[in-house]
């Protein structure tokens, strides 16, 4: 593969969606989209309009928003399930993702056994843990944890290996926060289905870059959030799926938000679930956290789920191959395969905090994930093939120049 700067000029000038980058804000060579996305025009536009309605409207722009305020988050909710692959009324936005984790497990699960893989996110194994310990059961006998072979990755033959038929739930994610492994959601769901058991992910890593098809794999239900790869701004609600085959089951954190719309305000002390995904809410949206994700589904719906997942897999690509060529004394975790592979890259160095430390010295933002992984994620809406280039030039700098200096902290997501 050419490398070359002159090649990744060629690559920016057929990229058809170089264009959206100036419809972001984005400091410095910003490498970190898989933590937090940048604001866009748009999500600033939405959500000065909703600031202003409350300025305005106050109390009545519940009803008079242009939307209103009652029913966003519903409506919300279709859009994303656009990228998601599912129905409208099988998505809705609300609360955090690991809230959608207890929300939804402790509806799912009865008192069986959940299968699960050691390089998760550990707030869901969190999450999981107190939801065995609720059903006075012992997450070190209930949880099943797979052990990766490589400490990077994980086989999706030992997943289906541990699945036998006092399994109740796999719960995966799409693509692991470190390595950036994706996995095959459909192959995974039909396995656990085959046991009787159910599917569960956590899509956080790879909703806005990643094409899904929840409800043609026949997922059971899913989490993720919106302040990574849909740039909906720092702490957006999060996202949430369950197939309308279980619309009947009520939910077992049950708030006034999730009731049934037409009756919410009639104020009855017994719940009515609303009739689909939107019976998970729990409480009041946070509308000026919610109105920057209107604005971010404009960017992402013009851009097309599937271009940016194909300019993703490029970047990615393109990515690993200057590493390989000029960064020789580190390794690349994520898989090769563009198949196994979300939208970022886990460069793998001994001194990796010292490293995204010297980087971010030089507006590289880029970041550590221990024990040695600088997460390098050239998110697709705003990074040319030149700004990888770019970095990894910067990159291949620090290393030769010397990374000594000010560590940083992990950062938090
Ligand atoms: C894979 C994964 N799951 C869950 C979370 C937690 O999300 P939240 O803070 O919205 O609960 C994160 C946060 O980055 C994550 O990466």
């Amino acid at each position: 593969m050419d490398t070359s700067r002159e090649y990744a000029r060629a690559c920016d000038g057929a990229d058809p969606l170089s264009a959206f980058a100036e419809r972001f804000d984005v400091p410095g060579l910003y490498m970190d989209g898989n933590s937090l996305g940048p604001v866009s025009r748009d999500a600033a536009r939405t959500l000065e309009r909703v600031r202003e309605e409350w300025r305005r409207l106050a109390i009545e722009g519940w009803t008079d928003g242009d939307p209103p305020w009652f029913g966003y988050a519903e409506r919300l909710g279709d859009r994303v399930a656009g990228l998601v692959g599912a129905a409208p009324e099988e998505v809705v936005v609300a609360n955090a993702t690991t809230v959608n984790v207890h929300a939804l497990v402790d509806t799912f699960l009865d008192s069986g056994t959940v299968v699960v893989n050691e390089l998760d996110f550990p707030s869901d194994h969190y999450a999981l843990r107190a939801q065995l310990r609720r059903r006075g059961l012992d997450p070190d006998d209930h949880l099943v944890v797979v052990e990766s072979r490589d400490g990077r990755t994980v086989e999706e033959a030992d997943m289906i290996d541990a699945l036998d038929d006092d399994v109740e739930l796999l719960f995966m994610p799409s693509v692991l926060y470190r390595s950036g492994q994706l996995f095959d959601v459909e192959r995974l769901t039909a396995a656990a289905h085959d046991h009787g058991a159910l599917a569960g992910f956590d899509l956080a890593h790879s909703v806005g870059v990643v094409d899904h098809d929840l409800s043609g794999a026949g997922v059971d239900f899913a989490v993720w959030c919106h302040y990574k790869y849909c740039n909906a701004g720092p702490g957006a609600p999060a996202g949430l799926y369950v197939d309308e085959r279980h619309f009947g089951r009520r939910p077992a954190l049950p708030g006034w938000w999730g009731h049934e719309k037409a009756t919410q305000f009639e104020m009855d002390l017994e719940f009515t679930p609303a009739a689909g995904a939107g019976a998970y809410q729990i409480g009041t949206p946070p509308l000026l956290s919610l109105a920057p994700l209107e604005g971010a589904l404009d960017v992402l719906e013009a851009a097309g789920i599937g271009a940016v997942r194909e300019k993703s897999v490029a970047l990615t690509e393109y990515l690993i191959e200057l590493v390989d060529e000029r960064l020789p004394e580190c390794s690349v975790g994520t898989p090769r395969e563009s198949a196994r592979r979300g939208g970022h890259v886990a460069v793998e160095h001994p001194d990796a905090e010292a490293v995204s430390a010297a980087l971010k010295r030089r507006d590289v933002v880029v970041d550590y994930r221990p024990p040695n992984v600088v997460r390098v994620c050239p998110s697709p809406l705003y990074t040319s093939f030149e700004d990888v280039h770019r970095a990894v030039g910067r990159f291949r700098t620090v290393l030769d120049e010397g990374y000594d200096g000010v560590a940083v902290d992990a950062d938090v997501t």
